[in-house]
């Protein structure tokens, strides 16, 4: 799997939002080692390489971590890497400046998944994210997916704001009340599985049951979100 992303912003947040502790990870361009040093306090373990030495030396002084790990190396040298390290790493990020050309770094992209074959690859190049999100797919462009992603996920943080601060206060809406609850437990495991497309089912069906009950004032809603109903 390749995420591509365009600025340090977005190759952070993906990079903090998919890795997890049983993951060891590569960074191939870690500069100063902020990246690195980031998802170190995630991950099982983080290499950082780079081919500028000053730029490792400033890493090795600025972070120490047992878990984290500094190298001078040219990214482009696999097979020294893979010597070194073996095929360890289970999420690889690929930061060789952000503007390079996009060939180059989806090359070394994919001589990254043959020689490693890590359960997840990042990228940061802002021309190769530029042709991606125009890329078609059954005929959904990937810009317009990863859009639906935006709002499947701003929806998601609505509902868990909902659930906590919402309170029945109709008893004779108990049933239906107790239906949305149990949709939104649907809606939880099926987005820790990563199941997008039940969870934008299950998002529009509660939200349109629960305008129904802030219609029939079953529902105390805080002020600050009542803009989120449609009463
Ligand atoms: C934009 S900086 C990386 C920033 C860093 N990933 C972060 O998130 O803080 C790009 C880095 O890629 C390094 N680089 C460029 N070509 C490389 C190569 N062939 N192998 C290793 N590092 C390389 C540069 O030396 C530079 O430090």
């Amino acid at each position: 799997m390749f995420i591509v992303t365009e600025d340090v912003k977005e190759y952070r947040k993906k990079a903090l939002e998919y890795v997890t502790e049983e993951d060891i990870v590569l960074e191939v361009g870690c500069a100063d080692g902020v990246t690195s040093y980031l998802l170190s306090k995630k991950a099982k373990k983080v290499v950082g390489i780079d081919k500028s030495k000053e730029a490792i030396e400033r890493a090795l002084k600025r972070w120490k971590k047992e878990n984290l790990e500094f190298y001078l190396m040219d990214g482009f040298d696999i097979r020294r890497i893979l010597r070194k390290f073996g095929k360890v790493f289970t999420v690889i990020l690929i930061d060789i400046s952000g503007s390079r050309d996009p060939s180059d770094v989806l090359r070394l992209a994919i001589s990254y998944e043959k020689a490693f074959n890590p359960r997840l690859i990042i990228i940061k190049n802002r021309p190769l994210k530029k042709f991606v999100e125009k890329v078609i797919y059954n005929d959904f462009k990937i810009k317009d997916i990863n859009e639906l992603m935006y709002y499947l996920k701003r929806e998601w943080e609505k509902l868990n704001i909902v659930f906590k601060e919402v309170e029945l206060v109709k008893e004779e809406y108990k049933d239906l009340w107790e239906m949305v609850l149990s949709y939104y437990n649907d809606l939880k495991y099926f987005y820790e599985k990563r199941d997008y497309v039940k969870v934008f089912e299950l998002e529009n069906y509660i939200w349109g049951l629960l305008d129904a009950l802030a219609n029939l004032k079953a529902l105390e809603i805080p002020e600050k979100i009542k803009r989120w109903f449609k009463i």
